[in-house]
Formats: C-alpha cells, structure tokens, sequence
C-alpha cells in the first residue's frame, strides 16, 4: 500500500508500459528522469519558461515540469528518447543534425518536441510562424538562426515523406 501521500503511476513511455510509486507532488520531468532515467528530458527552469522539459503527452507537446506524474498516469508519453526508429532519427532530429540546429544541446530536446508539434499543426510554416510556434523554448546560446533552419528543413522532410 502506498503512504498517504504517495500515488502509483501507471504510464506508457515511448511504447512501454512503466510503473511507480511516487509522491503525489512529483512533477512529470522528475518522474521521467529520476525514476525511469530518462534523462534526455531536461530542467531549465521549474517555472514554465523555457521549454527544456518538452515532452508529449498522447501526442501533444506539454512542458512536463508543469505536470503531475499522477496526471500523465493512464496516459502515453514519448520522450526524445522515443523519437528515433529502428536506429534511425525522427526527421526533426535529423533535420537538427544536418543544420547544426544545436549548440550545448541543452535546450534540444525539448526544442525537437516543440518542432514536431509545430509541424503537425502546421506542415508548411513561415519563418516568422516558427519562430511564434517556437516563442515558449528558450535557447540559452541563442542558435535560432540554425534552429530556424532545421525546423523549415524538417518541415520539407516530413512533406516528402
Ligand atoms: Fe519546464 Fe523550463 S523546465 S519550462
Ligand atoms: Fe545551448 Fe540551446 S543549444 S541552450
């Protein structure tokens, strides 16, 4: 039985079914990272503003440290860790890569989820467009030039896909 205090989390992260027992206050970034070592997924602020922590959430993008684990419980989440298939990266990683979309690669993982969410609402944007989808992560070493690039480069590659 858990203390009165602690929740069972029951989730589905990048195609596997994973179990907790956690305090109920643990943040979903904690929870991936902490008890599942899914590290990729990273903590720039604990205060909703930089996008470090982008993970998604049945599908859509959410910044997992403004997220209960116990809320996700029941629910399907991919993490960068869950992004790449049979060995190859997802195109937005590989769009990355080729553009140097990346510096520390600090903010990359969660720059990679927002862009996928970007491109699933909107295959085709404008430089301006992607830089408003992109408006809640921050780069800490200011690479929007390259990050820019690799979204417009990605949205090309999920179009010939
Ligand atoms: Fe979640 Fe910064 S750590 S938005
Ligand atoms: Fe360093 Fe973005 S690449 S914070």
């Amino acid at each position: 039985m858990p203390g009165s205090r602690d929740v069972i989390v029951e989730v589905t992260v990048n195609g596997a079914p994973r179990t907790a027992e956690v305090p109920a206050r643990t943040l979903l970034v904690h929870f991936l990272r902490d008890r599942l070592g899914l590290t990729g997924t990273h903590v720039g602020c604990d205060t909703s503003q930089c996008g470090a922590c982008t993970v998604a959430l049945d599908g859509v993008a959410v910044k997992s440290c403004t997220i209960l684990a116990a809320q996700a419980s029941g629910h399907e989440v991919t993490t960068i860790e869950g992004l790449a298939t049979a060995g190859r990266l997802h195109p937005v990683q590989q769009a990355f890569w080729t553009e140097h979309g990346l510096q520390c690669g600090y903010c990359t993982p969660g720059m990679v989820l927002a862009v996928r969410q970007l491109l699933a609402d909107n295959p085709d944007p404008t430089d301006a467009e992607i830089r408003v989808g992109l408006a809640g992560n921050i780069c800490r070493c200011t690479g929007y030039q390259n990050i820019v690039a690799a979204a417009r480069a990605a949205a090309a590659r999920l179009r010939e896909a």
